[in-house]
């Protein structure tokens, strides 16, 4: 039997106010209570300010944009971004952004552990200004056949690792999302296998490529795409790439991500872009646009081959493309 333990920031909300939210908030009403809304705050507009006092982390977006990562494709529009989007703990159907809105993304904790030399525990808006964010331009392809370009804010996943200090005998770093019984409706279907988990090599993980995004269209992350931080790889099919991560836990034994738990011959762990492996149910040959709907050819690992096919070099008798 499944014993759950209830984790710290699960606490329902109406037993605790999110510490810097409430900071942020007498702040506010402090300022405007004695007419003025402080130094800092009277040089920014009105809606940056409420923003701030809503996502401590508002000040950091946008970040500056690393001209390295930008791709041949247009952009695409914002909307579509943030209204089509897969996150099962809200629904098994594209339309969750609303739903999403319930999530509890203040205080956020993120546990790094297994083998690491100390294990840690760090509040989100603590981590995010250790890091060096910057916006990154990237296609996104999803094993469904549809693919986007967006630009991410984040930061390069190798200086979480290093951050981490994992022990010489790590090779795997497995992610968790975050399980919000009160606000997450997903995981009343029992039958998936909660949480979502996910993993990557060390050496996948510290590909320069491979981010951990904290924003996107130059804003902090919606939580529809899976505020406060998530995975991207994108050489890799859009389900690696974890939403809302709690839990780093480095480890010597290959995770067993939460759809290959479901289907292990439709989604392997490694699941990079190939277009001629196509799923047991359809080819991955084209992908479809998601702003214009139009068709065009799926590249080798998403177009990133430059960057990561020598990760895979002399590994043959893994499905590196399911
Ligand atoms: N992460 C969690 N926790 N739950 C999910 O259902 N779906 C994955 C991935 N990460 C998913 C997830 C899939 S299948 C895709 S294609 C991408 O998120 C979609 O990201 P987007 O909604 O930001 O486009």
């Amino acid at each position: 039997m499944l014993i759950r333990r209830q984790k710290g920031w699960e606490i329902p909300e109406r037993d605790v106010t999110p510490q810097a939210l409430y900071r942020n908030r007498r702040q506010f009403l402090g300022g405007l209570a004695a007419g003025t809304i402080g130094a800092a705050a009277a040089t920014l507009p009105a809606g940056r300010v409420l923003a701030q006092a809503m996502d401590p982390t508002a000040d950091l977006y946008p970040a500056p944009r690393n001209e390295s990562y930008t791709v041949d494709r247009a952009i695409d529009e914002k909307a579509k971004a943030l209204t089509y989007n897969n996150f099962y703990e809200f629904g098994s159907h594209k339309f969750i952004s609303d739903a999403a809105q319930a999530m509890k993304i203040r205080p956020w904790t993120i546990k790094i552990d297994g083998m690491v030399e100390q294990e840690i525990e760090i509040d989100f808006d603590d981590l995010v200004r250790k890091m060096p964010l910057e916006e990154r331009v990237y296609r996104f392809r999803c094993v469904e056949a549809w693919a986007m370009t967006v630009p991410w804010t984040g930061f390069p996943m190798k200086a979480l690792v290093d951050f981490a200090k994992p022990l010489s005998g790590a090779k795997y770093v497995e992610m968790e999302t975050a399980s919000q019984r009160d606000t997450m409706p997903g995981l009343r279907q029992f039958w998936y296998p909660w949480p979502y988990v996910e993993g990557l090599t060390l050496a996948e993980a510290t590909n320069e490529l491979s981010m951990i995004a904290t924003g996107i269209y130059g804003e902090a992350m919606p939580k529809q795409n899976g505020a406060p931080l998530r995975l991207v790889t994108p050489w890799k099919y859009g389900f690696k790439n974890i939403k809302s991560i709690v839990r780093f836990t480095f480890t010597d034994k290959r995770p067993v991500s939460f759809w290959e738990r479901i289907a292990e011959t439709e989604y392997g762990f490694w699941a990079n872009v190939n277009p001629q492996i196509p799923h047991p149910r359809w080819s991955q040959a084209q992908e479809r646009l998601l702003t214009t709907g139009e068709e065009v050819p799926t590249l080798l690992f998403n177009g990133y081959g430059d960057y990561v096919a020598d990760l895979y070099k002399d590994m043959d008798g893994e499905n590196l493309y399911m």
